[in-house]
């Protein structure tokens, strides 16, 4: 962007304040919008600007956020503002555990998730576009009450924010806001932030009134109007938070929409912003695709199915499915009422079919587990044929064992395989078998008990019941009465 002659020297994010009105033990800034902490918004978009420092203002459930910085962001620096005097106040804060400064300081909010770096970096190439001492970031909003209201002079420039608290009827009318985002020259922030009192109707330490009295100095202060104004909304409650995740979804899902993914119901799909999609996917009403997932080219996804942190490869199909940590090959298929537990992945051309729960499982290309199966610490060869009913009993109690099932091998239905177990390359189990012991290549392995037949068992047991009289009509057609 600007180069090295104008560095961003920080990025100030203030986070301290209670967020009383979500009702939550969990810190504000950690409840998400569309699978991601509303904070690591704010700090993606500080990072945009590439500034040599991000520093992050804390206060109320402060632990919880710098453990949450430090998973997501450790090169932020932080800093704690006891008590909450106001954004002004706050500032000062950072100034403090900043030291010195040259160059732009930027103020943003950490409960704003739709402000994107793209803004932040526009509102600073105004900022030095204009030589403004300093610029704001404003925007005209259907309802502009509770926000600090833009007042400018005849040539546009920024004479002053009133607080909507402090203004006069006139100035309520305004619908230009403060989005509560600005670049300050640094020294100019420093001066101003010395300035300031608490003469105010909320006897806070106001940010804005440096913006006011840096035009009564005579420094040119600017506004950066950007015409989607839900960018600049932060979040109160519950009920805005619902509102943002829908607004961000909708926004996510037209940008896969114009990427070329085909999405059937966009109001019932669900897309995290971390997720990655491939031309020509087509997305089925109910999905929600979370975390880390990608999808291939032309896969068929839904209807009903969630996946966190899949892989999906070009041209597989899953229909009514949930799977979490998996990996589904090119041209697999998997569904319907099928779940995919950690550590499953299924090779190219593969099959999970109906009823199916697999667990670490490794099935290979072309191998299929097509109807109500248990599959735990498998491995599956290429090629093989679960049956049926299937169970991999993977726990003794105790231990979880694994079973390895060879290439092109074939397990008929109902079988239980007592791990640890194996059966080789090329190799069959028949139906209903209990499997304990290994099976080599090209064997059959019967592990069930003899069919054993008593004829006449029920013209002695049940004589004189129906099921005793169609015996007997069955037995005279075939010309075998029961003696
Ligand atoms: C502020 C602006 C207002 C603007 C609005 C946009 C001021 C005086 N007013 O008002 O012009 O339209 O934001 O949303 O700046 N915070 C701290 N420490 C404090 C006070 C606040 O960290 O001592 C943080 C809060 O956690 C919050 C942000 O600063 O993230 C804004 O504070 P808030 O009290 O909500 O300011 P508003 O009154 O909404
Ligand atoms: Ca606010």
């Amino acid at each position: 962007m600007q180069g090295n002659s104008s560095p961003v020297a920080a990025v100030v994010v203030l986070a301290a304040g209670a967020g009383t009105r979500m009702k939550s033990r969990k810190s504000k800034l950690l409840h998400e919008v569309a699978g991601h902490s509303m904070l690591s918004y704010a700090v993606a978009a500080a990072n945009a600007v590439e500034p040599q420092h991000v520093m992050v203002v804390v206060g109320h459930q402060r632990d919880q956020v710098v453990s949450h910085l430090g998973e997501i962001a450790p090169n932020v620096e932080t800093t704690v503002q006891a008590e909450q005097l106001g954004t002004g106040h706050a500032v000062q804060c950072a100034l403090d555990a900043l030291g010195e400064l040259h160059g732009d300081v930027v103020v943003t909010y950490g409960d704003v998730p739709m402000l994107t770096g793209e803004t932040l970096i526009e509102l600073v190439q105004a900022h030095h576009a204009r030589h403004d001492a300093i610029t704001v970031l404003t925007s005209r909003v259907p309802n502009p009450q509770g926000y600090g209201r833009i007042v400018r002079d005849d040539d546009g420039h920024v004479l002053a924010i009133v607080e909507d608290k402090d203004t006069t009827a006139p100035q309520a009318q305004i619908d230009e806001i403060n989005s509560g985002m600005y670049v300050f020259d640094a020294a100019v922030l420093r001066d101003g932030l010395s300035r300031l009192s608490t003469d105010n109707a909320q006897g806070e330490l106001y940010l804005t009134d440096v913006l006011g009295n840096a035009r009564s100095d005579g420094l040119r202060v600017g506004a950066y109007e950007i015409a989607d104004w839900q960018q600049a909304e932060g979040v109160n409650d519950r009920v805005q938070l619902a509102r943002m995740n829908k607004e961000m979804n909708r926004r996510i899902v037209e940008k896969w929409m114009r990427a070329g993914v085909s999405v059937t119901d966009p109001d019932s799909t669900w897309i995290h912003a971390s997720v990655s999609l491939s031309p020509d996917v087509v997305l089925q009403p109910n999905v929600y695709l979370e975390g880390a997932t990608s999808i291939g080219e032309g896969a068929k996804i839904g209807p009903d199915v969630t996946l966190t942190d899949v892989e999906v490869g070009p041209g597989a199909s899953i229909v009514r499915a949930q799977a979490i940590l998996a990996v589904i090959g090119a041209d697999a298929s998997v569904g319907p009422y099928s779940y995919l537990r950690p550590g499953t992945t299924l090779g190219v051309g593969g099959k999970i079919g109906g009823f199916v729960e697999t667990k670490n499982a490794k099935i290979a290309d072309g191998a299929k587990v097509p109807h109500l199966t248990y599959a735990g610490d498998a491995e599956i060869g290429e090629r093989a044929n679960i049956g049926a009913g299937t169970i991999f009993a993977n726990y003794d109690g105790v231990a979880k064992n694994t079973t390895r099932i060879g290439k092109d091998s074939f397990v008929g239905s109902n079988s239980v395989l007592v791990a640890p177990v194996e059966v080789a390359d090329g190799a069959y189990v028949a139906a209903g078998s209990t499997l304990t012991d290994p099976v080599g290549p090209g064997e059959i392995a019967i592990a069930r008990g003899r069919q054993a037949n008593v004829p006449g068992w029920v013209a002695k047991r049940r004589a004189g019941t129906r099921t005793a009289q169609s015996a007997e009509e069955a037995l005279q057609r075939d010309g075998k009465a029961a003696e």
